[in-house]
């Protein structure tokens, strides 16, 4: 099916964050840093921090649309750094969500548990660090509604990345879940290093991360 691939608006938010949520449910992560918190609690903060990203400017926000249904049934966001001069097209946000857009986690629901979150997001900015430049692209996001998985959704979401790294000759870094895994490998992501949270001192496990990296085909 040739679903269509659209910039997000603010108004694709609760959309964004169901499907955020519900395709991230799996992983431990999310039930350790919100040990209480229930699906309509979660999808909607998952709401409010889509607003974080509709408001920076490096940040591409895309929604995949079922052309049947009309209904949104894949998120992916892309980072690509001001330096290689590619704006997001969105309209401006409204106030209630631009002051979500400042502090999402201000809105997190209670309890959170601040230590495995800050564990993690120091996680992925070490990996950052170590292996990419001010010049690389990075797919942030990409998750496709659970019902919907499997028939190309998130294909279709990775097209618009490809073509623009090709175009501009810039690396993709990602960290990759063991479902996206396959999918990388298949449109020219290799493994570069692996990161684990622990979350065992908190009775929850680890949870490992492929960290990838997609060189541009050359220009022909
Ligand atoms: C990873 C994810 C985004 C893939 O999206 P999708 O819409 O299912 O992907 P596609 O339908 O375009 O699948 C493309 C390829 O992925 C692989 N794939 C998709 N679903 C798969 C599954 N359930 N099991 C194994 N491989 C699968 C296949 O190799 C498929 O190739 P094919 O076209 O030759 O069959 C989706 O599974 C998802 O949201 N997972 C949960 C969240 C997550 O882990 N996101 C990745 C973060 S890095």
């Amino acid at each position: 099916m040739a679903y269509q691939i659209e910039y997000a608006t603010e108004q694709d938010a609760p959309e964004l964050g169901l499907i955020n949520y519900d395709s991230c449910k799996p992983r431990m992560i999310l039930g350790a840093i919100f040990p209480e918190s229930n699906q309509p609690t979660l999808r909607a903060y998952k709401a409010i921090h889509v607003m974080k990203h509709l408001a920076n400017p490096e940040t591409h926000v895309f929604k995949a649309t079922d052309p049947t249904s009309g209904a949104i049934v894949g998120y992916g966001r892309w980072h690509i750094p001001a330096v290689l001069g590619i704006t997001p097209n969105v309209p401006g946000l409204s106030e209630q969500a631009q002051t979500y857009a400042k502090d999402p986690v201000a809105f997190a629901p209670e309890p959170m548990n601040r230590e495995i979150y800050t564990a993690f997001r120091a996680m992925l900015e070490d990996g950052r660090k170590r292996h990419t430049t001010e010049k690389d692209m990075m797919l942030d996001l990409l998750v496709t509604l659970p019902s919907c998985q499997g028939r190309g959704v998130g294909t279709a979401l990775l097209r618009w990345g490809i073509e623009v790294a090709d175009r501009l000759q810039a690396r993709i870094y990602l960290e990759s879940t063991p479902e996206g895994y396959p999918l990388y490998v298949k449109y020219g992501w290799k493994k570069i290093d692996e990161a684990t949270l622990d979350m065992e001192q908190h009775g929850h496990g680890k949870d490992t991360f492929v960290l990838m990296m997609r060189d541009p085909l050359p220009v022909s």
